[in-house]
């Protein structure tokens, strides 16, 4: 008997027996089925159906040299030939470490951990060891990642969001404790007036404020100098620490977000693209603070491990792709993204749609209205937004062979070149010319009425 071709269909098909909605991270599933790689090299993605796809997604931020980077394949297949994981220490381990904290003023001292998720946690769990206080203050709408504390209000919508001075405590999945929400304060983001009155009601728990400098599910665009220095001084006056989610933005510059402001966070946590492709998560600060996890405090404030926390293939992997991701590379990778920002800008002028972008560094997001948006309920998109926005993304999909994140966000390598750039604004011009009519109609029904 032959055997059938494999097919995108017919994996998913035998996915939904085994798979809670055939898939294993909600990000990729996809109407009518998800797409399943044959391989990939550099910026091209091929599917099982034999489509190559230009990839500015980059598994949402971690690859910032792309696929199957020369030099760090040839490192970690070296790496495998001598163990993958050991219950002793590794020597890459502390280089990478030397690595990493050279780059930012205000890391005295690395942990590393398996993914940016556990990364927040543990950086929010060394804020409560190290200030004996319980309570979070986050954004509202900001994904800082799974944690059951920072998803409150993640994905608050006008229903439930409530009066701004006071954004709702939303829990994100069915049965998050009470006691979890009301440890958490939710900010409105760069609202400085609004989220120190928060604060002040809460002064005596609030342990850290957490702050992603460019928060992509908020809108992608910068926490503001006044904001930033606001929050660093309070938290100075009221035994709190600042901490900064940089798992996305560190790739901004080459000491990350926070080499734009005058503070430094207390504490970072990072992910992504320092894993070299690999599952990883770290975070870094003050020497004082990172010492509740250090084995020769008595008493130990926060017993802190990790089965793979470290192991030599994600260090070997991360430092290659960190020691490459140079000041040059950091510069050359946002000059060849603003290149695209400015093509696509043509695009939207030329096909005359509501279209707007904001972004920093390497990265940017698409907004289907005229002026960029500045806050969460601003950049909120209603469902008819939603809806005309993954025509946008679908047309680029299946029509120009583009891959970008589901939010419209594209998240560049430094595998993409002139000629890719070229395909997504020629690409992004067809489809706004293909989805005009809709998005000029949407956007009438919503702003202008
Ligand atoms: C800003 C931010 N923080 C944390 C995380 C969680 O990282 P991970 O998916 O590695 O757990 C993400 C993931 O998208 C993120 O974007």
């Amino acid at each position: 008997m032959r055997k059938q071709k494999k097919t995108n269909a017919s994996i998913y098909a035998d996915a939904v027996d085994v798979l809670p909605g055939g898939v294993s991270r909600n990000t990729i599933f996809h109407k009518p089925y998800p797409h399943y790689v044959a391989g990939a090299k550099g910026c091209v993605v091929t599917d099982i159906d034999g489509v190559e796809r230009v990839d500015f997604a980059n598994n949402m931020a971690s690859l910032i040299h792309g696929h199957a980077y020369p030099p760090i394949v040839e490192a970690v297949t070296k790496q495998l030939q001598i163990g993958t994981a050991y219950t002793l220490a590794t020597e890459i381990e502390v280089r990478y470490a030397q690595h990493l904290t050279s780059r930012a003023p205000d890391f005295d001292k690395i942990r590393f951990v398996n993914s940016g998720t556990e990364a927040v946690m543990s950086m929010v769990k060394a804020a409560r060891a190290f200030t004996g206080k319980s309570k979070i203050a986050k954004a509202e709408g900001s994904y800082n990642g799974t944690y059951d504390y920072v998803e409150v209000s993640q994905v608050s919508s006008p229903d439930n969001w409530g009066d701004i001075d006071r954004p709702n405590r939303n829990p994100l999945a069915y049965g998050t404790p009470q006691g979890v929400l009301d440890d958490v304060v939710v900010y409105p983001f760069n609202d400085i007036e609004r989220t120190l009155a928060l604060l002040d009601e809460n002064a005596d728990d609030i342990a850290c404020v957490l702050i992603d400098p460019i928060p992509h599910r908020v809108g992608l665009f910068e926490a503001t100098d006044e904001f930033v220095e606001a929050i660093y001084f309070w938290t100075r006056k009221n035994n709190a620490l600042m901490v900064f989610d940089e798992v996305i933005t560190f790739r901004t510059n080459y000491g990350g977000a926070q080499q734009n402001y005058r503070v430094k966070p207390d504490l970072t946590a990072l992910g992504k693209m320092i894993g070299g492709g690999f599952p990883v998560g770290a975070f870094a600060g003050r020497s004082d603070v990172m010492s509740v996890m250090d084995p020769n405090e008595n008493p130990l404030r926060l017993p802190h491990s990790g089965t793979f926390s470290a192991n030599p293939i994600t260090m070997t992997a991360g430092y290659v792709a960190m020691k490459d991701f140079d000041e040059q590379a950091v510069l050359d990778l946002n000059s060849m993204t603003a290149k695209a920002i400015s093509q696509i800008r043509d695009a939207i002028r030329v096909a005359d749609v509501p279209m707007s972008i904001s972004g920093s560094g390497s990265m940017f997001r698409l907004h289907p209205r005229k002026t960029k948006p500045l806050s969460y309920r601003k950049a909120f998109q209603t469902p008819q937004e939603k809806t005309v926005m993954t025509k946008v993304l679908d047309h680029l999909f299946y029509k120009e062979n583009i891959i970008m994140v589901n939010t419209g966000t594209c998240m560049f390598s430094t595998a993409i070149g002139q000629k890719e750039v070229d395909q997504l604004s020629q690409g992004m011009l067809n489809a706004f010319k293909a989805v005009g009519d809709e998005l000029n109609k949407v956007y009438t029904e919503t702003h202008l009425k």
